[in-house]
């Protein structure tokens, strides 16, 4: 069977802030001021910039991400919704001119500690890419891929077994774990880089347009699955598509770009983020209503 997460000090020991509710009163990133319980809160994003080299390409991200519900990134594109993405598993270290400036609190540790172990965070929150990655191998090797090289030796088949479950790919796959993945249709893909995911069993998944390289009905299944996911699994989902936004998420960040006259340079900012009704039917700001109406974008 899945263990359950070890304690949050195992990322990085001693590295734990003290989360005190009045450093919480920055909860009105949500329309209603609702107090967030230290249970619940699983990001604190706050002042967060992301770089490439000296260019800044998003600033102004201030979020806090609740446990358990799903939370969508919108915005034309080039304004930084894979960049923020990536900073929430330290993705981006993988860039070399990269670098974040702000803070990113994951359960009250700074994700970008240096005595942060990226390996563990990328873990806990996993992430699932644009277009479905599975590795030439079984099925079976591909989600038992993780708890392997996590040193996992027994139980891989329950592991395997729970994960496509969760992933809602088992029955189609059951008899024919052994085969290649490279066989699967794009949904099935897609639905094995989530089962991948899963099988490290992380409390976070991020999925950057999971949906973006598939037809109608496999899109459909996975928006499915995701709401069914959400009972155990707290997400953030990048997405062009604001319907699906609409129809996926609890919360939805509109991220738009300005433009420096000066060098012509385009920097992405978090412009709104609240509840996605309240995002999509009464927003705050007339660059969101611009964007959801088709204004701009
Ligand atoms: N690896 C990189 N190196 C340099 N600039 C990058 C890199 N990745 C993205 N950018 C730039 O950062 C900005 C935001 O890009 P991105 O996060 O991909 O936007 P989105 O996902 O919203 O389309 C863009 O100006 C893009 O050109
Ligand atoms: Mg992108």
């Amino acid at each position: 069977m899945v263990e359950a997460n070890p304690p949050i000090d195992e990322i990085a020991k001693g590295v734990r802030m003290s989360i005190d509710s009045s450093d919480m009163a920055p909860a009105a990133a949500l329309d209603t001021p609702e107090q967030i319980s230290a249970d619940d809160l699983v990001f604190d994003v706050s002042d967060l910039s992301v770089y490439y080299g000296d260019f800044r390409a998003v600033r102004d991200v201030n979020m806090l991400i609740k446990r358990k519900e799903i939370t969508a990134l919108i915005g034309p594109s080039g304004c930084g919704k894979s960049t923020v993405l990536r900073s929430f598993n330290r993705m981006n270290d993988l860039i070399p001119t990269a670098r974040v400036e702000g803070d990113l609190l994951y359960r009250g540790v700074d994700l970008y500690d240096p005595r942060v172990d990226p390996v563990e965070v990328r873990r806990r929150i996993g992430m699932v890419f644009q277009k479905p990655n599975p590795f030439p191998k079984s099925i079976y090797d591909n989600v038992a891929y993780g708890p392997r090289v996590a040193g996992k030796k027994k139980g891989l088949d329950d592991v395997v077994e729970s994960s496509l479950k969760k992933a809602a790919l088992w029955d189609e796959v059951k008899d024919r774990l052994q085969e290649s993945a490279i066989g699967m249709s794009g949904g099935q893909q897609q639905r094995l880089s989530i089962a991948r995911a899963i099988a490290s069993d992380p409390e976070v998944l991020l999925m950057d347009e999971p949906c973006s390289a598939l037809d109608p009905i496999a899109t459909a299944r996975i928006e499915e699955l995701m709401a069914e996911l959400k009972d155990e699994y707290t997400i953030l989902i990048v997405t062009h598509n604001m319907q699906q936004a609409a129809r996926v998420s609890d919360r939805t960040a509109f991220f738009s770009v300005q433009v420096d006259e000066a060098n012509d340079r385009r920097t992405g900012l978090l412009v709104e983020y609240t509840n996605t009704e309240k995002l999509f039917s009464n927003p705050d700001d007339e660059r969101t209503e611009n964007y959801i109406t088709g204004r701009f974008g």
